[in-house]
């Protein structure tokens, strides 16, 4: 096999981390562990894409870590850290933002959300974010990367620049001894029953951190009263739960709180709906406010431990960042032998 299988995936320190993060991605990378060597970053360069305060940076990489932890990632036998601690991500990017293209970029949705109508006041930084990303995964040479739907369009462009860098340097790859290319065409993990899960307020939605109501997520420091007020509230419709998954087309909110209960409970929304169809809605949300409370409640206890000694999860991200800044050295050597600067 041409390149050591290897995951790598991110999240973002920003704000609250909410169910669609830890079922989109989370529970994925604590899965992915028993068969491959992963590395899992905080991307700390990728928040500061849009404004940050400094104070509050600081606490969410801290709970980012806390939540990896607590959710089962074993930072002993895998590599848990903050990207700005490994500049070659910095360096690798800027390398990238000369392969990538300007009309690539222009196709990505995620800036043109985040930019919104005021686009000519987007740092530059928001607009690069997609040669940034692939930096992340490229320096380790990852094969797969675990990620939520939404993400799906910057891994294509992970590709693209991989291809390219290929073929721009073909000569000097194969003048270093990489016969099959020097970096994988990634390959992107999407799917389960809660790739995209969606806000409780708005089916048509996703469950995000920047959505200015809180209850429409659930974050996963929520304590069990929190959580239950929050999906008794969730938006539902009139109609009894559909017995067959095919009933659950136009109904947006019946569906995501199905796929809620199907992810957490690891299994699929036929066999949720074996159980539940026909019942009424309040029947099914005491079903699942209870699993979330006992598959959540640990895990939010469990940061909450972690976030409150700094030392220990800092001293966690110190090491990871040392183990990772040894594989992505040795790529950046390589990088510049083949782009041709001297070292
Ligand atoms: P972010 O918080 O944007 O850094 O996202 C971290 C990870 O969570 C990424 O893999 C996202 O694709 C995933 N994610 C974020 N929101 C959702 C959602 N509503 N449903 C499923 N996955 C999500
Ligand atoms: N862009 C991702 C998000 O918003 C976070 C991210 C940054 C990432 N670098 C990555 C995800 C590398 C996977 C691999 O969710």
């Amino acid at each position: 096999m041409a390149f050591q299988q290897r995951v790598f995936s991110g999240v973002q320190p920003t704000g609250n981390l909410h169910l669609g993060n830890y079922l989109g991605a989370i529970t994925r990378f604590v899965e992915l562990q028993a068969n491959y060597d992963c590395l899992y970053c905080v991307v700390d360069l990728h928040a500061i894409t849009v404004w940050q305060d400094p104070v509050e940076l600081k606490r969410s990489i801290r709970e980012v870590t806390a939540a990896f932890i607590a959710a089962g990632i074993d930072p002993k036998r895998h590599i848990v850290f903050n990207q700005s601690q490994v500049a070659e991500h910095a360096e690798l990017a800027w390398v990238f933002n000369c392969v990538a293209r300007l009309g690539w970029l222009n196709r990505m949705t995620q800036f043109k959300e985040k930019a919104g109508k005021d686009r000519e006041n987007a740092s530059v930084g928001l607009y690069a974010y997609p040669s940034l990303m692939a930096a992340d995964i490229l320096l380790y040479r990852a094969t797969h990367v675990p990620v939520g739907e939404d993400q799906k369009q910057h891994l294509e462009l992970t590709r693209d620049i991989a291809q390219k860098f290929n073929n721009d340097f073909a000569p000097s790859i194969a003048e270093a001894g990489f016969a099959e290319g020097f970096f994988p065409l990634t390959e992107p993990l999407i799917g389960g029953p809660a790739a995209r899960v969606m806000s409780l307020r708005d089916g048509t939605k996703k469950m995000s951190k920047s959505d200015p109501s809180d209850l429409s997520r659930i974050n996963l420091a929520d304590d069990a009263d929190t959580i239950a007020s929050k999906v008794r509230k969730a938006k539902t419709d009139p109609e009894p739960l559909p017995s067959e998954a095919e009933g659950l087309a136009g109904r947006p909110e019946a569906e995501n709180l199905v796929g809620i209960y199907a992810a957490l409970s690891g299994t699929t929304k036929p066999a949720v709906l074996a159980e539940f169809g026909g019942g009424q809605f309040s029947t099914f949300k005491a079903a699942l406010i209870d699993l979330a409370v006992a598959k959540l409640g640990p895990i939010g206890a469990e940061m909450k431990r972690l976030v409150a000694d700094p030392v220990e999860i800092d001293a966690i991200l110190r090491d990871g960042a040392d183990r990772a800044r040894v594989i992505a050295t040795e790529t950046m050597g390589h990088v510049k032998d083949i782009v041709g600067f001297v070292r």
